[in-house]
């Protein structure tokens, strides 16, 4: 997954594939600010990132002409609520899981089915098309040859190649998609970082073509904004590891097999940890943007844990950073916001296993200026 998916050689070859979906992003904002429709950020956000990753991860993206993104988007959503109930269940006691699988099996085999289904479908055309469209080298080609293989040493079936998928489409899609509709909402809230993020971008990236990926280095504001976003509203809040042998902690005695759940919502607000935990203050990144030094990054391991930590931290935290942070930039570079109302109500939706908002974002919006596309 790191070195055909995820790592950064991984990610600078998609470069182009995600930059295409960028415009496609921006042209479908554009059509809806030209014809006064009001926009719900985090569908569009959805659609940005959930192609971005079909096409990723097998080089097409799911049609909106049959219903096949939207019955994936669905999928995903039905997953995402299906996870908390086993989560909880898995949390509070071993017989309660039992009980909490049995419970939720014929949901979990519906959406299993469901997913399968599609992604059967997509495999077989693949396959089918592989010689005209594929050079051999993507993640999908690489899977699917091991799969092939029967002298390979840990033999892949189809099945594990569906599961990796959705496993993907449900780590990626959701937490970015919440990621970038928290962070608009911050930047709406307030005028004095929406300017400065504009007076950046305008000077590194000018009005006449799109920001790209390769502008973020010399964003560091834009970079401190995302990473401010990620700290106040962590779309996976909660982390858990299981101790593989006792110890001791801090004078208590932690027994082998204790589960142990990180609370990384309440670390990155805590007061001993954060001047003005509750504010959403950009400028305290501003030292420790991607592109500076180690050491303060070092600082921060153990109070910012937006993507967990370790060896089984995040793998997709470098894409999500850069695919946050374009969607963001051309979102303030091209539009002037407008809602009802003075302020966005920040308020939680109770009970959800990725934290969103209780009122989801929509706006209407006005073109600041109109980019021509290199692809048009
Ligand atoms: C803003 C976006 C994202 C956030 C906040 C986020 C956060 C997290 C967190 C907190 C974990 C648990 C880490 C731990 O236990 O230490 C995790 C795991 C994971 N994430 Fe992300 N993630 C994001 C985007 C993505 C993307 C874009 C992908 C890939 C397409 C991805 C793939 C994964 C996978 C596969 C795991 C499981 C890793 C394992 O258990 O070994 N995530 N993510």
């Amino acid at each position: 997954m790191v070195t055909k998916l995820l790592g950064p050689q991984a990610l600078e070859r998609s470069q182009g594939v995600r930059a295409k979906e960028v415009e496609r992003f921006y042209s479908n904002l554009l059509d809806k600010a030209l014809k006064n429709e009001t926009v719900e950020i985090a569908e569009e956000a959805m659609k940005l990132v959930n192609n971005s990753l079909c096409k990723m991860i097998m080089g097409r993206s799911c049609s909106e002409e049959d219903g096949e993104a939207e019955r994936v988007r669905g999928l995903v959503n039905k997953s995402d609520a299906l996870t908390k109930k086993l989560f909880l269940a898995t949390i509070l006691h071993k017989p309660l899981k039992k009980l909490g699988i049995s419970l939720f099996e014929e949901e979990l085999m519906d959406v299993s089915r469901q997913f399968d289904e599609v992604l059967e479908r997509i495999l077989v055309e693949y396959e089918e098309k592989a010689e005209e469209h594929h050079q051999g080298t993507d993640m999908m080609d690489v899977l699917l040859k091991a799969c092939r293989d029967e002298n390979a040493v840990c033999k892949i079936t189809r099945n594990h190649i569906k599961a990796m998928f959705v496993d993907l489409f449900i780590a990626g899609t959701d937490t970015s998609t919440h990621t970038i509709e928290w962070i608009m909402a911050e930047i709406m809230n307030n005028s004095y970082i929406l300017e400065r993020l504009r007076e950046e971008i305008d000077s590194v990236v000018g009005n006449t073509r799109l920001v790209q990926e390769t502008d973020l280095p010399n964003l560091p504001y834009l970079q401190a904004t995302v990473k401010e976003g990620l700290r106040l509203h962590p779309s996976s809040p909660i982390v858990i590891r299981t101790f593989e042998e006792g110890c001791r902690i801090g004078g208590f005695y932690i027994p082998e097999k204790t589960k142990l759940v990180i609370n990384g919502y309440a670390i990155m607000r805590d007061p001993n940890n954060w001047e003005d935990p509750l504010e959403f203050k950009p400028e305290r990144f501003l030292d420790s943007s991607r592109s500076s030094q180690k050491d303060a990054i070092k600082d921060e391991v153990l109070r910012y844990i937006a993507f967990g930590s370790g060896r089984r931290g995040c793998p997709g935290a470098n894409l999500a950073y850069v695919s946050v942070e374009t969607a963001i930039g051309v979102m303030v570079q091209c539009f002037d916001w407008k809602i009802k109302g003075d302020k966005i109500n920040l308020n939680e939706a109770a009970g959800k296993i990725t934290i969103t908002m209780a009122h989801p974002l929509k706006c209407s919006l006005v073109p600041r200026t109109q980019i021509s596309l290199s692809s048009k």
